[in-house]
């Protein structure tokens, strides 16, 4: 099975090159199944029905969050009716939305996807590694392959995920910095890993947003509104290719693509040619 984990979408400019992109890069790739972390989704900060919406239609299969998650108040009543739609598993028991969802690949073969949040440098939440102790446990008779969204700051924290799921799941990919990391690989036991996949959205930016506003508020100390900015979309992700009856990964492969790309892989998916 051939999994496409996509990272943090950010506003506009995320949206246009998932609708845009998504479906030359499953075809190109083979791709069965795709998860995406959607936090930032609408105007950099948070999702709303409507863009969620739009993003399952484009071909996402199931959408994963964070810290952000509940930016856009219509959140609240849109996460309950949406069960592809995540919030970390390990925030207050009550917290509206689930954590968790069982999905059907190509050919009904079910996947786990786990989204979980790290407390260094980040909103109070519980323990992670023991709340992914019991969503694992949850899912692991039903689900060989499990993919976990490690959504958090510190790269000591993610790393650490990694190397405590290493051979119970599939892939423990990092989310939340928008930075694209080089230390894709799989461990030993078998898991994928990246500390973290990168942004798809605006790289002219300061992690997505407009510079101006953002080097203000270092410069000034003082609150400042902060907008999405536009240059260079890159669409950034993994591709984990898993083994169905084992669960392990075999390899995790980073995609970083420009808009140009983008079009190119239309381009080429529409001619049925390999890139
Ligand atoms: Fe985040």
């Amino acid at each position: 099975m051939r999994i496409l984990f996509i990272g943090d979408v950010f506003g506009r400019p995320g949206r246009d090159l998932v609708r845009r992109g998504l479906a030359a890069l499953t075809a190109l790739h083979d791709i069965d199944l795709v998860v995406a972390n959607v936090e930032n989704a609408s105007a950099g900060a948070g999702i709303t029905r409507e863009s969620g919406e739009a993003l399952l239609d484009a071909g996402i299969d199931v959408m994963t969050t964070g810290n952000h998650v509940w930016d856009k108040r219509e959140v609240l009543t849109y996460i309950g009716a949406e069960p592809r739609l995540l919030r970390p598993v390990n925030m207050a028991p009550g917290a509206p939305g689930r954590g968790t969802f069982v999905t059907r690949a190509v050919g009904g073969r079910p996947v786990g996807v786990i989204n979980v949040m790290g407390r260094v440098f980040m909103p109070p939440v519980d323990n992670p590694f023991l709340a992914v102790d019991a969503a694992v446990a949850a899912m692991a008779a039903e689900c060989r392959i499990i993919i976990v969204d490690m959504h958090a700051e510190a790269s000591a924290e993610k790393i650490a995920m990694g190397w405590y799921l290493d051979g119970r799941v599939t892939a423990v990919v990092g989310t939340h910095t928008h930075v694209q990391t080089a230390d894709a690989r799989v461990l030993p036991r078998g898991t994928a890993y990246i500390t973290d996949t990168g942004m798809t959205g605006p790289h002219d930016s300061i992690i997505g947003m407009a510079r101006e506003a953002v080097l203000n508020r270092f410069l000034t100390g003082l609150p400042t509104r902060m907008e999405p900015a536009s240059d260079n979309p890159r669409l950034q992700a993994v591709i984990i290719e898993a083994d169905d009856q084992t669960g392990r990964a075999a390899t995790i492969e980073r995609i970083d693509w420009s808009a140009d790309d983008v079009s190119q892989a239309r381009g080429a998916a529409d001619n049925g040619e390999p890139v």
